[in-house]
This record gives structure tokens, C-alpha cells and sequence, in this order.
């Protein structure tokens, strides 16, 4: 089995100082060994208090570079995109907030050319940030037709295109996602969760590893590195 440790808090505000706290600490290693740091950061709600948090670190934010982890296939002007909320945050302190969508709206045309822009990118991630949704998908690898593609790319194939199905209903349309692979290269990965059930489905898909039914199972079952979890109620 994976090495995960959990980290538990009382509440989301200590979760996310403790969080904003652990990122810097990455983000200043980083920048101390290599001079830059590349971080890959996620969608959806849980990350927001913790980004006021980070984006508040003396860190060089202009050695930073910062990717979504994956992004919805709309424009970045729709609130949903997550690049929009990470470009708000962190592009005022300086830092370079790369997009990975464009406006291709083939879904695996716009993965091809996710995965040609971040060629241009200092590989590895010093930092995969992950969150995970109520179905177990993490990053934008869901069930569906492209499931097994997301995770079986080879070693080098960092991002593709996916149709989620079903359709995850807080932004039911296609999306582009780092791989396993791609996930699984970072320095560091660490995951946040709120609520039991999510911490219920995350202890099972662990300990399931390779036979798990969820994706952040499958996906997580080959991580070499030792992963912190940390998760508020
Ligand atoms: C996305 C995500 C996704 C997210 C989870 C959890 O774009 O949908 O990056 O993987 O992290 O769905 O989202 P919440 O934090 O909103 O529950």
C-alpha cells in the first residue's frame, strides 16, 4: 500500500493555515534548490481560502510558475474555469499563472495542445496539489470513455482530454487533465478533503489500491512518494 499520512483539523480555517503554510514551505524549497518552482494547483471550492492564505507568503511569486491541475472547457471568463481563480490570486503578487486550455472546443484536440503547452514547462512539478469529488474523481480524471487513457498515459503524456460520464453536475462539461503519470512525476502531492464522506471514500480507494472502482484509487496506487492528506470536517 501507499505511504499516505492524514492530517486532521478542527475546522477549515486551521486546515488552510496549515496548508498555506506547507506549500510555502515547498514553494521557498524549491525556489532554494532550483531557483523557480513549478506548482500545479486545483479546481472547485475546498482550495479558495487556502490560495487568500498562500498568495499572502513573502515568497519571489515571480520565480513561480503556476498550472491548473486540470480545467474545464470553458471560456476563462466563465466562473468556472480554475485557472480564472488562480490567475486572480496569484497573478496580482507577480506570479506566472499558465493556462492549459485555449479556446479548441474538440475536447481531445484541446488535451493534445494542453499537453504541447506544458512541454514548454520545467518538468517535474515541484507540487501537485490534488482535491477529490464526491464520485472519487481527482483532478479532471473521471469515469467515463477516457478513464482508461488518463490513466495508462505513458511516462511523458502529462495532459489529456475527458468527457466525464456522468457528467459531474457542478460544471457538467469536458475537461482537460494532467495524467496519472503526469500526477504522479511531482516532487510532493498533497490532497485536500472536507466532510467524512469524503474522508470515508478516500480511506477505501487507499486501501484498494490498483482494485479500486475510483479514479483518485487507481490514480494514487502507484504514487512512489509519500502523500499528505489533510482534511477538515
Ligand atoms: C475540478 C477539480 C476537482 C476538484 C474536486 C473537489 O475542476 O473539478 O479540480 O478535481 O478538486 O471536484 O472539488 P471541491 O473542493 O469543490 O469539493
Amino acid at each position: 500500500m501507499i505511504e499516505a499520512e492524514f492530517w486532521d483539523y478542527d475546522t477549515l480555517d486551521e486546515m488552510a493555515d496549515a496548508v498555506a503554510g506547507d506549500i510555502g514551505f515547498i514553494i521557498e524549497s524549491a525556489l532554494d534548490a532550483r531557483g523557480e518552482a513549478l506548482i500545479a494547483l486545483p479546481g472547485g471550492n475546498t482550495p479558495k481560502p487556502i490560495f487568500d492564505r498562500l498568495v499572502k507568503a513573502k515568497i519571489n511569486w515571480k520565480k513561480v510558475t503556476i498550472i491548473p491541475g486540470d480545467e474545464r472547457l470553458v471560456p476563462m471568463t466563465d466562473e468556472r474555469s480554475n485557472v480564472r481563480m488562480i490567475a486572480q490570486t496569484f497573478l496580482p503578487v507577480g506570479a506566472r499563472v499558465v493556462p492549459i486550455t485555449g479556446d479548441i472546443d474538440d475536447y481531445k484536440l484541446a488535451g493534445n495542445s494542453a499537453d504541447a503547452r506544458l512541454k514548454d514547462l520545467k518538468w517535474p512539478p515541484d507540487l501537485v496539489w490534488l482535491g477529490m469529488g464526491n464520485d472519487g474523481h481527482t483532478a479532471s480524471i473521471f469515469a467515463g470513455p477516457d478513464l482508461d487513457e488518463a490513466l495508462n498515459a505513458p511516462k511523458g503524456r502529462n495532459a489529456i482530454g475527458v468527457m466525464p460520464d456522468p457528467l459531474p453536475p457542478e460544471a457538467p462539461v469536458a475537461r482537460v487533465t494532467l495524467t496519472r503519470s503526469a500526477i504522479l512525476s511531482a516532487r510532493t502531492i498533497l490532497i485536500t478533503i472536507t466532510g467524512q464522506a469524503k474522508r470515508d471514500l478516500l480511506e477505501g480507494a487507499i486501501e484498494d489500491g490498483q482494485s479500486s472502482k475510483l479514479p483518485i484509487g487507481r490514480v494514487l496506487a502507484e504514487a512512489e512518494q509519500p502523500i499528505d492528506i489533510h482534511w477538515a470536517p
